[in-house]
């Protein structure tokens, strides 16, 4: 992916995007950073609360309108996994989960449509 080249991330204005390992200087802070530059809505998950609130701060140094929400998460403990999950499906319907750039760095289908006939929020998660 040599020619490979950040402008190329097209728009995510609609999206809900789950970052993991989001700590300042990491590849997960540059991941929810460009993607909060381009609008997407995104959640910084991470196993350290002070560090999340740091990249909340820094992300939106640089992007003042950003949609950021915070999701604190242990991914080496299936039971704070499992409460993250929940914790999750309360901020979207739909919701992305990136844990690498290449994620987003591809073409991405339309969002998923949710039946409007449903009360209940319902969550899917696509990694890549
Ligand atoms: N940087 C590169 O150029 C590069 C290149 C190729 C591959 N990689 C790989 O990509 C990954 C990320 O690299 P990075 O440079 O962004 O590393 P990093 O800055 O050290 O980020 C790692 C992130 O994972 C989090 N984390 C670690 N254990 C966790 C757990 N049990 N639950 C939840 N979060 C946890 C860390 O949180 P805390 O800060 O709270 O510990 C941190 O936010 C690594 O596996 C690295 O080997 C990196």
């Amino acid at each position: 992916m040599s020619d490979w080249r950040l402008d190329a991330v097209p728009d995510q204005s609609g999206r809900t995007i789950l970052v993991t390992g989001t700590t300042v200087g990491g590849l997960g802070h540059h991941t929810a950073l460009e993607l909060a530059r381009r609008g997407a809505r995104v959640i910084l998950a991470g196993r350290t609360e002070s560090k999340i609130a740091e990249t909340d701060e820094a992300i939106h140094g640089e992007v003042p309108d950003a949609e950021l929400e915070r999701l604190t998460v242990d991914v080496s403990d299936l039971a704070s996994v499992r409460r993250a999950a929940g914790d999750a499906a309360a901020f979207a319907r739909s919701t992305y989960s990136s844990t690498t750039p290449a994620s987003w760095a591809r073409p991405t289908p339309a969002p998923p449509t949710v039946s409007s006939s449903s009360s209940r929020p319902t969550t899917s998660a696509r990694s890549c």
